[in-house]
């Protein structure tokens, strides 16, 4: 995890600039932040916390420089602290660097550069590197070379930027961990990601695994391990500053439910043809997939669940797996596609998984939301899901979304009986998610249940994923206890869990067989007193045996799973705003995680 940023050009505000960008950085990590200008030393302020406590730390400091790096951070090695936060330095204070990853034999280089009389000051793996580039120096290499000798002895995943006193450059390498540069007439940048400096500048040059980045007052270069010049083609970003910001919503989170319908619409955009009842999903070529294998972590998991029903129900085999459990995988057949499913395209377990699927053979695509991240670079193939940018840590709009996307892709490449009805479900779904906003009463539901000492949630077929998701939702934002369960498994354990004080939450689409064993579950809770909360398209008689009820328009089962699942994350959020909690940014947890 962690964010990164590096910047030149910017002259006297490049201090404003780095802790700009870091502000946007924030939902990767936001244990500590830091920031080091280079000018003939290093000017470097750091603080744990977040970029507030950092701007703070720095109220009553000057640090001048016009060549700088900033760090944000989530704790992998070393807990939270001033210390451990980035950049680290070397013995001299010369160095400064920022890093993004795990370095995995840095325990080896640290004991080699101790032995070597090093001083360490920090726990973290990152801290050897500054003390490499510091021998390479002092051994009369000039600073890239320093650099780049230091990277090539690094194992593991690594971002790195640096800055040395008395050199005008920022340097950065990457391996399985993005990084990003943004080019301006003036000025360069380099980040994690792109909302960094979207404020500045909308050309992006997207780093490979291998590749070494120079930014100076000439401009920027980009070169493999050999210094040998990569030409690399300039992109240009589709989505405005704007988007990144809250526009008048009180969280990050609230706007991106709300922006669903919007979301929902670039997804399906000239991809689908009513009349014709057909898709077209671009040039992803003749998949014809003979079995899919899913993999992901946790609302993309979900979705993942959700995709796999629907190959399923077209009758190709398929599975989702926890990409951190893909290695116990029975291994793809023949012409099999593995799907990743991941927002950020960044997730370490679900690349691993990817690679993994790869060396097994098989094929593979990134359902994925960010274009130019590794898992889209390093697939077969890419589909896009569109969303937009999505700063909340609490995965929403890129759910609904992963959804629609996976319901194209099934149409696509599969042939299903009910695609017409299908497609025109998706066709409604933007409308049909909006009348779900704008007449909710999930409010009023958490106002009630706020005090809750845990909630469930259960649903069968397509609504078991948003059963799971719900309560993904509810745990990740208000801290309190949430389970999701297939409808028919609560009696076989979970039950016993179940009191006046647990809140049910049912979701009955429908009034077919499901739906009637699905209600046989509800009346099991409503026995042993517990309140339920039916989400119902209103088909079957739930409401009878419901203590409130959430409406969603009627349509297909698929798209019902995105209505549901709208007032479910709206009762996460609202109960998590009752309870005061720090909902953009919960606990221990960051937006993108980048380690295994
Ligand atoms: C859910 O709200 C979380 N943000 C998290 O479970 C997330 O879905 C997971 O970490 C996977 O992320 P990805 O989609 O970027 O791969």
């Amino acid at each position: 995890m962690c964010g990164i940023i590096g910047c030149v050009g910017r002259g006297d505000e490049t201090l404003d600039t780095l802790v700009h960008g870091l502000s946007k950085l924030e939902y990767r990590g936001y244990d500590s932040a830091g920031v080091a200008l280079a000018n003939d030393h290093i000017d470097l302020c750091k603080h744990s916390g977040k970029i507030a406590d950092l701007r703070e730390a720095l109220s009553d400091r000057t640090l001048s420089g016009s060549v700088g790096i900033g760090h944000t951070r989530w704790s992998t090695h070393g807990p939270p602290t001033d210390e451990n936060a980035h950049p680290h330095q070397d013995c001299t204070g010369d160095v400064a660097v920022v890093h993004n990853g795990i370095i995995e034999n840095y325990q080896s280089l640290r004991d080699e550069l101790v032995g070597a009389g090093h001083t360490f000051t920090s726990d973290t793996d990152t801290e050897v590197v500054p003390h490499l580039i510091e021998d390479a120096l002092s051994s009369g290499a000039d600073p890239e070379d320093a650099v780049r000798e230091t990277v090539d002895r690094l194992e593991g995943s690594y971002a790195v930027a640096v800055v040395i006193a008395g050199c005008d450059s920022v340097f950065a390498a990457r391996n399985d961990s993005p990084l990003v540069l943004g080019i301006d007439d003036d000025a360069t940048y380099l980040a994690s990601d792109v909302p960094a400096f979207r404020d500045f500048t909308d050309k992006v040059v997207y780093l490979a695994d291998g590749e070494f980045a120079r930014l100076n007052g000439a401009g920027w270069t980009v070169t493999d391990t050999d210094g040998n010049i990569i030409e690399k083609d300039i992109d240009t970003v589709q989505w405005d500053p704007e988007e990144t910001g809250k526009s008048g919503y009180d969280h990050f989170m609230l706007k991106e439910i709300h922006e669903q319908p919007r979301a929902l619409r670039q997804c399906l955009r000239g991809r689908v043809d009513e009349l014709a009842g057909t898709v077209d999903i671009g040039d992803l070529g003749d998949l014809s997939p003979t079995g899919v294998q899913f993999v992901a972590c946790g609302t993309s998991y979900h979705a993942a669940l959700h995709g796999a029903q629907l190959f399923r129900e077209a009758g190709i085999p398929a599975q989702a797996f926890l990409a951190s459990e893909y290695a116990t995988a029975t291994p793809p057949i023949g012409d099999a596609l593995v799907v990743g499913v991941t927002q950020s395209g960044e997730t370490a377990d679900t690349l691993s998984a990817l690679r993994a699927a790869r060396r097994r053979g098989a094929r593979t695509l990134a359902v994925t939301n960010v274009v130019g991240s590794t898992a889209a670079r390093e697939c077969d193939h890419a589909l896009y899901i569109r969303a937009g940018p999505e700063i909340g840590v609490a995965a929403t709009k890129t759910f609904a979304s992963q959804l629609a996307a996976l319901n194209l892709l099934a149409l696509g490449t599969s042939s299903t009986g009910d695609a017409r009805q299908v497609i025109s479900a998706l066709r409604d779904l933007p409308g049909h998610v909006q009348e779900v906003l704008d007449e909710s009463a999930a409010q009023e539901v958490a106002e009630l249940y706020q005090d809750a000492s845990a909630y469930f949630f259960i649903g069968r077929g397509y609504q078991n994923p948003v059963a799971l998701e719900g309560a993904l939702k509810m745990k990740e934002i208000t801290y309190k206890h949430a389970e999701g369960f297939a409808a028919g498994e609560l009696k076989h354990g979970p039950l016993a869990l179940v009191t006046e004080n647990t809140p049910v939450f049912a979701i009955v689409t429908g009034d077919d067989e499901r739906a009637r064993k699905t209600i046989g579950n509800v009346k099991e809770v409503e026995a042993r007193d517990a309140p339920v909360v039916a989400i119902t398209d209103g088909q079957s008689d739930v409401e009878r045996y419901a203590d409130h009820v959430l409406h969603i328009p009627e349509t297909h089962p698929r798209a019902a799973a995105v209505l549901a699942n709208t007032h479910l994350q709206l009762v996460s959020y609202h109960t998590a705003a009752l309870l005061g909690r720090n909902i953009d940014k919960p606990r221990n947890l960051a937006k993108s995680v980048t380690v295994e």
